[in-house]
């Protein structure tokens, strides 16, 4: 290889070498490292949604595909009508609407719209971990203000860090990983104060009720995220959505996103969940069920804490170090996400809400580890 760039090219790599996303283990290594099939492995560690039947789905899939679907064709129409689908699920028009490839890359158009060279962003702690990346992709200051210990925001520590530099706060409601709600009076006095964009992530809120997403009429500061990949069980598609008052939505869209950022079977899929949001309610009902039980097991082993929950997982921690619980789980199969301390919390776990058995395999594993 020649290496006429050498210098320049080593810089770039450097400048982004503190940026950047690190995934959980990949079930094929679990599998191919503890001797287990892949379909014995329970993956709770992306909160993915396992109680939208797949064959539902493939059902949708394969009709998407019969139905007039040209792959030679640039998604136009699709998305449009896409947009009229989610306007009717919203109860918003569609000048509201900007849809993405997965909301993580609306994320990154928010902060491109509001973030410059050494602006600043707000978000709380813990979250999730792409509003950081987002920002710093910017070149701007993320600064993190923490949870109480009860979870419920800091508002006056929020609004005490904002300067005329901060441009944005992500406030993900209910929160990735403490899987609560915040309440609504903090949230809309947070909207009413803050001196800029508040983006609040409701990637869960299905789970849970009590959606912001009205509100972007009366706030033009406000951008509410959403996606297709929690309780519509279509993560692989990489589909999401934002709410936003028509001037930033259209500068979302047409101004700072690509032509085309959907393909048209995502599209299409999308349009069809909507059409039959149905399976979704009732999935997210039998899921609620399975967590309450699941929460009321965990409690049950000792030295296993586990919070209340109004996402699709739970957060738990363990009397027994994180890494030796989190070993201990790999090598029987499970993968969950390891946290570490979250604020006064020591050995923190995400645990995705599974299906059945995989819970009972998580609390009989916990069990064996925690030598009960
Ligand atoms: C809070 C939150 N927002 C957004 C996402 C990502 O959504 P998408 O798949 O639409 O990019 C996740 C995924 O885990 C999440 O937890």
């Amino acid at each position: 290889m020649k290496n006429y760039h050498k210098e320049w090219i080593k810089n770039r790599v450097e400048a982004f070498k503190s940026i950047g996303y690190m995934f959980g283990e990949s079930t094929e290594d679990i599998a191919k490292r503890y001797g287990f099939a892949l379909q014995e492995i329970a993956k709770l560690d992306s909160n993915e949604n396992l109680f939208i039947p797949k064959n539902e789905l493939i059902k949708m899939i394969q009709e998407a595909l019969l139905d007039d679907f040209d792959p030679r064709l640039y998604p136009r129409e699709e998305a449009r009508r896409l947009i009229n689908k989610i306007s009717n699920y919203v109860k918003l028009p569609t000048e509201y609407i900007t849809i993405g490839n997965g909301s993580d890359e609306i994320m990154e158009r928010v902060t491109r719209f509001a973030l410059e060279k050494g602006d600043r962003a707000i978000s709380i702690a813990p979250t999730f971990s792409m509003y950081r990346h987002a920002v710093e992709l910017q070149r701007a200051k993320y600064i993190e203000v923490p949870l109480k210990d009860d979870f419920s925001l800091n508002v006056k520590g929020i609004l005490s860090k904002a300067t005329p530099k901060t441009k944005i706060l992500f406030i993900c409601s209910p929160n990735n990983p403490t899987a609560n709600r915040f309440e609504t009076d903090d949230l809309v006095y947070l909207i009413d104060k803050f001196p800029g964009i508040v983006v609040v992530d409701e990637a869960y809120v299905e789970f849970s009720g009590g959606s912001l997403a009205p509100l972007v009429k009366e706030f033009d500061n406000l951008i509410v995220l959403r996606t297709f990949s929690k309780a519509f069980g279509l993560a692989s598609f990489r589909l999401g959505y934002c709410l936003a008052s028509p001037e930033i939505s259209k500068t979302l869209s047409a101004s700072i996103g690509l032509p085309y950022p959907v393909n048209t079977l995502a599209l299409k899929v999308g349009v069809k969940i909507l059409e039959n949001v149905k399976i979704m309610q009732e999935a997210v009902e039998k899921l609620k069920i399975e967590r309450s039980r699941l929460i009321e097991d965990l409690r049950r082993v000792n030295g296993v804490y586990a919070f209340d929950s109004e996402t699709n997982f739970i957060l738990i921690y363990t009397q027994k170090s994180a890494e030796d619980v989190y070993q201990g789980l790999l090598s029987r199969g499970i993968i969950v996400k390891n946290l570490g301390r979250i604020l006064k919390f020591r050995n923190c776990f995400r645990v995705t809400v599974g299906l059945p058995e995989m819970n009972t395999k998580l609390i009989e594993s916990l069990k064996e580890i925690l030598g009960e």
